[in-house]
């Protein structure tokens, strides 16, 4: 399938663009578990990784993949550039342009910047997490991970819990699961919760209610206090008491044999316990791992484009 230039969000990619990225990235999975790990697609090419927030997950899962098919990377080290001198990100990304870098991967907290950027770059560039807007890679290697455990997304019943107001996560994530046709619920404080969500997403007001619902996964959300500017419950160990899973409920999940997905990083005590990180169904590491076959199919499919667009064009 002919690729894009760049990838800003799930909502601009086609199910059949979808389903080609998750199954491409089924041989990346297998290859990334041999002791040769490398093949040679993007020999010749660069990645540069320009995080403007932080990572642990997403900007080192970007620079494995891209090695893994022999592309150079270079990690963009902000703090330590001359953004902190004042330099633009238009600048930046000039500059970065004249080096000659084919593929850019940017986090940054305003939404909208990574858009900003493929507009002014001939550079693939790819959305690594945009302020609350979008996170795609994470929509897809989350999809890839239900389907590796459940076979596929169409008709599951997924509950997103927590910050779903915040999240760039539950909006790539609850796109492409919708788009492929499972259920999508979500549950979390009242404020917490879009009013404008889509018609088709419950809104359960209690984990009781959730739990009748009888969903397959329930993916859990960091709160994200640095994305919030008044205070929307009155404290963690309340948020924890009625949103997190306790070891109460940890034994009902484990009973009804529900998988739990979080996109890291966890706050312990907070949205789960330490028991949710052993459980058997837990999935965490697993999407971690997938994160490395999903993105090595996001840059093995754009393309890179051979012209510079200018501001007008
Ligand atoms: N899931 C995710 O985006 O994690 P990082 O913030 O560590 O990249």
């Amino acid at each position: 399938m002919k690729g894009r230039k760049d990838l800003l969000d799930i909502e601009s990619l086609s199910v059949e663009e979808i389903n080609f990225l998750l199954e491409t990235a089924l041989p990346f999975k297998n290859l990334i578990r041999q002791s040769v790990k490398k093949m040679p697609p993007l020999r010749g090419r660069h990645v540069l990784t320009l995080f403007y927030e932080p990572s642990t997950r997403t900007r080192s899962s970007f620079e494995i993949a891209a090695k893994r098919l022999s592309a150079d990377v270079t990690n963009f080290a902000v703090s330590t550039s001359s953004v902190v001198k004042g330099e633009s990100i238009i600048d930046t990304i000039d500059t970065m342009q004249a080096m000659q870098v084919d593929y850019i991967v940017v986090r940054h907290g305003a939404a909208g910047v990574p858009n900003l950027i493929a507009q002014h770059t001939k550079a693939s560039v790819i959305n690594a997490g945009d302020g609350h807007h979008a996170h795609p890679t994470q929509g897809l290697l989350d999809t890839f991970t239900i389907n590796e455990v459940l076979g596929h997304a169409a008709g599951r019943r997924i509950a997103i819990v927590g910050d779903i107001q915040h999240s760039r996560v539950a909006r790539s994530t609850s796109t492409i699961l919708r788009k492929l046709g499972a259920q999508v619920a979500v549950f979390g404080p009242g404020p917490l919760i879009p009013d404008d969500r889509h018609s088709d997403m419950i809104s359960f007001k209690t984990f009781d209610e959730l739990f009748d619902w009888k969903p397959e996964v329930i993916y859990l959300l960091r709160i994200q206090l640095e994305r919030q500017k008044e205070q929307f419950f009155p404290s963690l160990h309340e948020y924890h008491r009625l949103y997190g899973v306790t070891d109460e409920r940890l034994r009902h999940i484990r009973a009804q044999g529900i998988y739990v997905m979080h996109p890291g990083p966890v706050n312990r005590g907070v949205e789960l316990v330490d028991g949710v990180m052993t459980y058997e169904r837990t999935l965490i590491n697993q999407q971690v791992e997938n994160g490395i076959a999903a993105r090595m199919a996001v840059l093995y499919w754009l393309e890179p484009g051979t012209v510079a667009r200018t501001a007008g064009d």
